[in-house]
């Protein structure tokens, strides 16, 4: 091995300590009473300070917005944003603090990408959700028209969805339609269960990940990322320089 192969091995074999990798963060719950995510402002507060400490540099919180459950407006999140981000100021919380959503793709979705309602971050970035439990019967004629309305779809943990599990074909199609994947970090962790971390280690194998979230719902979580690193897939991916994060 020449001295670049030394210098290589030696570079790839030092554990990552944090995930300054990835730089952006898209995929949380941080802003207080709007969803299943923070409970009051000192728990976004402990969450923010987890993030910077994690590593993190900028995040985009992306309240649910749910036809049902979930009705925030961007009005709604506008204004939580704005109280996060005065809470961090006084606080000295160094991060960039953004807000989009993250859509369900429920019968109320189309109604709102119709009157421009959707909530998007860098160059049209659009996070959707779909149900846990039941495919979506038009998943693929609403992404066609987003697309062409100028929408990046960023598809949020795809590896949670187990209707899709024995068919990695169509992870690969909705790749080639430059639909964008997303894996939540935990997952690698076994936080959701062993079924769902093989299948976000599968989709690792094939290449298939394009984007990592935290999706981070409260402060307990916080040691738990900590505990991922420790993951041979999380270091894996944290350094492949691969991953669409920081460009986010
Ligand atoms: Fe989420």
């Amino acid at each position: 091995m020449d001295i670049w192969g030394n210098l290589f091995s030696q570079k790839s074999s030092i554990p990552l300590l944090d995930y300054s990798a990835l730089t952006v963060d898209m995929h949380s719950h941080l802003i207080p009473g709007l969803d299943d995510g923070s409970a009051s402002a000192e728990e976004s507060l402990e969450m923010l300070k987890g993030l910077a400490s994690m590593g993190f540099r900028k995040i985009i919180t992306t309240p649910h917005v749910m036809v049902d459950y979930y009705k925030n407006t961007p009005e709604h999140i506008l204004a939580g944003l704005k109280v996060i981000r005065q809470a961090a100021g006084q606080q000295d919380i160094r991060l960039e603090i953004e807000a989009a959503a993250e859509y369900m793709l429920d019968d109320g979705f189309e109604k709102k990408f119709h009157d421009g309602q959707l909530m998007t971050f860098g160059k049209k970035n659009i996070l959707i959700e779909l149900s846990t439990f039941t495919p979506h019967p038009n998943l693929f004629s609403i992404l066609f028209d987003l697309q062409i309305a100028g929408y990046k779809t960023i598809l949020a943990h795809v590896e949670r969805y187990a209707y899709w599990y024995d068919k990695i074909d169509h992870y690969e199609e909705l790749k080639d339609r430059e639909i964008l994947l997303q894996v939540n970090i935990l997952s690698f962790g076994g936080h959701y269960g062993p079924v769902i971390k093989k299948m976000a280690e599968k989709l690792a194998d094939r290449g298939l990940i394009d984007v990592l979230g935290t999706d981070m719902h409260n402060p307990l979580s916080i040691p738990a990322y900590q505990k991922t690193l420790k993951e041979k897939y999380i270091q894996r991916l944290l350094s492949s320089g691969k991953l669409l994060n920081p460009s986010l």
